[in-house]
């Protein structure tokens, strides 16, 4: 049987005391990997003899052969069974070890394995969005204009009031009075048709497609997506096994009939109210188009619904979902961009024959939501509070976006082009494709703008490259956008000039 333990925190240890390699030997090896991969830094001080001995449930005799052993080979030092401490300098072997993850993988590559799916994942990027935010990092909402007191008053009154069965376990779909609102909410404000036993609480849109992804799709299977597509929701269906099938997205939106006849796909993401990250709203007739290609096809589509509270032209379209009349479409909905996205909540719409397995799974990926936050949120809605944050915020995030546009055109007109966004936090540039929009986001950086690169959402790296940079606006004031879009302007005209400058250079060889 396995004896594991954190020895002090700082060491996960795992002994088998089935295995034919004594114990002392096993302890040796764990540690040396840990001080060679830097889990266990030099001047560490190690736990006393007795207390890791304690810890494991081995004797102490077998704690003191381990680190005899190291001592001898020079990983630790001091006095052994009370000042033990990790090599302040290192031998030969563990120094060629730190020079190269490579090197690392030597010292014992049965270690650390990780599955296909492992792999898969670890390769995926994530785009950390922590801290403050910087102009021009999308997806973020205006922090500073949360009404913060309304909430704390919420928090407090559901903390002094709340009967101890908020405390325990919560439901897998979620808290019955915040389904009620959500259900309340979408059918007038998103034509969504639901009742609530058909809503899921989960952590945000991110697991809604994570989970979406595990229920629907096997290894291998094709899945369409917009061509470009959303980064994090491409890792997440990437992570579930899926091949992803880019297919054209073009003013109208994503276009089905390129791919209909050709495609097996039993599963299509898609972002129609605000395609993530072009812009452009799906018109109705690609959207029955869509509806009609899932129903022949007997496929599902997910609809990420992400940001579409926000609104600033015509009345919006209704949801996907609210046009299905065949029970195809999963619909998303997130608190991310329209509360803020420390909140972690976000919800599913699943037709009534994917309840029961949403619901076990959801049950499986860490039960539930927190349900305190779930009893706030949901009279954060029914009291009112919600659609007046909405209002409100539609206003400022209209005059935001239209300050940006008018200041990237102020400072860099001709090297860009940009239209009004209809919906959403973020505006889509397009670059000359002379541009290299990575260049740009390099050269922003530098300035402390971040701009991140349209090219960098492709799918299907033989797509033409498409230069742009998509700039959210939603989290800053006023001041804040037209400073960051002179430095953006700046990086635009220096890597416009490099470009100019190379080719006139090839021109003149030539
Ligand atoms: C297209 C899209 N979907 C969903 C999300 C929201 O994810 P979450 O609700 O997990 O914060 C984002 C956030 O950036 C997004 O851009």
């Amino acid at each position: 049987m396995a004896k594991t333990s954190m020895a002090s925190s700082f060491a996960a240890v795992l002994l088998d005391e089935s295995s034919s390699v004594a114990l002392y030997r096993q302890l040796y090896d764990r540690l040396r990997e840990a001080i060679l991969i830097g889990q266990l830094p030099p001047g560490t001080h190690l736990p006393s003899t007795r207390e890791m001995a304690t810890e494991l449930k081995v004797s102490r005799h077998t704690v003191f052969n381990a680190f005899e052993l190291l001592q001898a080979e020079g990983y630790v030092e001091g006095q052994i069974g009370s000042g033990t401490f990790v090599a302040r300098t290192l031998p030969e072997e563990l120094l060629q070890a730190r020079a190269g993850s490579q090197n690392i993988s030597l010292v014992n590559p049965e270690a650390r394995p990780v599955s296909q799916r492992g792999k898969i994942i670890t390769r995926t990027q994530i785009i950390e969005r922590t801290g403050l935010p910087i102009p021009f990092m999308q997806g973020v909402p205006a922090l500073d204009e949360f009404p913060i007191a309304t909430w704390s008053r919420l928090v407090a009154k559901h903390w002094r009031q709340s009967p101890q069965e908020l405390l325990n376990y919560g439901r897998a779909d979620g808290y019955a009075p915040l389904r009620e609102a959500i259900a309340a909410y979408l059918g007038p404000s998103r034509g969504v048709q639901c009742n609530s036993d058909q809503i899921i609480v989960v952590s945000g849109a991110q697991q809604a497609i994570d989970l979406a992804a595990r229920i629907l799709i096997d290894d291998g299977d094709p899945l369409l997506v917009e061509e470009f597509c959303y980064g994090a929701a491409r890792a997440a269906l990437l992570s579930a096994g899926a091949r992803l099938v880019p297919v054209p997205v073009d003013e109208a939106g994503l276009n089905i009939s390129v791919v209909a006849d050709s495609t097996s796909a039993r599963l299509a993401y898609v972002t129609p109210s605000h395609q993530y990250p072009l812009g452009v709203t799906m018109s109705t007739s690609r959207r029955q188009a869509l509806l009609d290609w899932a129903n022949r096809a007997r496929a599902w589509i997910l609809e990420d619904d992400y940001d579409s509270e926000y609104r600033y032209t015509e009345r919006p379209l209704p949801a996907l979902q609210g046009m299905d009349r065949n029970g195809r479409v999963i619909y998303i909905g997130t608190f991310s961009k329209v509360l803020f996205p420390a909140l972690r909540l976000g919800f599913i719409v699943t037709p009534r024959d994917l309840v029961d397995a949403f619901v076990t799974a959801r049950a499986t990926l860490g039960w539930c939501s927190p349900t305190l936050d779930q009893a706030v949120l949901a009279d954060f809605i029914t009291q009112g509070h919600f659609i007046r944050h909405i209002r409100r915020m539609r206003t400022i995030y209209a005059e935001r976006q239209a300050v940006l546009i008018d200041a990237l055109e102020h400072e860099a007109g001709d090297l860009l082009e940009i239209k009004p966004a209809d919906a959403g936090i973020h505006v889509t540039c397009s670059l000359s494709n002379r541009i290299d929009d990575r260049a740009v986001s390099r050269e922003a950086a530098e300035l402390g703008v971040v701009a991140q690169p349209l090219s960098a959402f492709r799918v299907d790296e033989s797509v033409a490259v498409r230069s742009g940079l998509i700039l959210g606006y939603g989290a800053y004031n006023i001041r804040q956008i037209k400073e960051a879009a002179r430095k953006l302007g700046t990086a635009l005209k220096d890597v416009s000039r490099v470009a100019r400058t190379s080719a006139n250079r090839r021109r003149a060889s030539q």
